[in-house]
């Protein structure tokens, strides 16, 4: 008895050492950023575990107000050119990473994935296609005909095959 007692005083004062005394959480904090003690200390409160609703609200908070009001400040015509865009993209990105970081969430999560799909539909969306997309058009288009070119090919071959069989058999 005294001695779990002794190893759970050790194991509370490593954990205190370790968190540098700045976030006194009940769970394991990252510590990749120097808002980390915070934004565990917020998570903490709220909800008493980094949670992913906790995260949900830290990005909604932190990182999706940011990129909101930014592309705000940009004229809605300028939305889909790549160069006024990209910094405030790669910065909401980064903001999603330190908060799942802090919080010990793997990154990128399916939250993450959700909040970019929404980015897209709500801004991106009517962005022409060779503007605005991850992969270059040329290897979108290679993607698309390839199978198509293959159809006919495809059915050579069968017809082939079949006519093969036919004949030998
Ligand atoms: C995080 O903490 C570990 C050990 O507590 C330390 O070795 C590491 O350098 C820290 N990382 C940063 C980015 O401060
Ligand atoms: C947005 O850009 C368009 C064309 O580039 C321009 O005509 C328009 O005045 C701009 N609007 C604002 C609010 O700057
Ligand atoms: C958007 O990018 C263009 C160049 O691509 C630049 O001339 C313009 O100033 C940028 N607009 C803003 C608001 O940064
Ligand atoms: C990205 O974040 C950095 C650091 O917070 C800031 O200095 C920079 O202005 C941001 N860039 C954009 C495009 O919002």
């Amino acid at each position: 008895m005294n001695g779990a007692l002794g190893f759970i005083g050790v194991f509370l004062s490593f954990l205190s050492d370790t968190t540098y005394g700045e976030a006194t959480v009940p769970f394991a904090c990252g510590n990749d950023t120097h808002r980390c003690p915070e934004i565990c200390n917020i998570c903490s409160d709220m909800y008493g575990a980094p949670t992913m609703d906790c995260l949900s609200t830290l990005i909604g908070h932190l990182c999706l107000n940011t990129f909101e009001s930014s592309m705000e400040s940009l004229n809605s015509t300028d939305w889909c050119k790549w160069g006024n865009v990209s910094g405030m993209y790669s910065n909401l990105s980064h903001c999603t990473e330190e908060m799942s970081d802090c919080l010990m969430i793997p990154w990128p999560n399916p939250l993450v994935e959700e909040t970019f799909v929404d980015i897209h539909s709500r801004f991106f969306q009517d962005c022409p296609e060779e503007e605005l997309s991850d992969p270059p058009p040329v290897v979108v288009l290679a993607l698309v005909i390839t199978p198509i070119c293959m159809i006919p090919v495809m059915v050579v071959l069968v017809v082939f095959k079949t006519k093969n069989g036919d004949g030998s058999y």
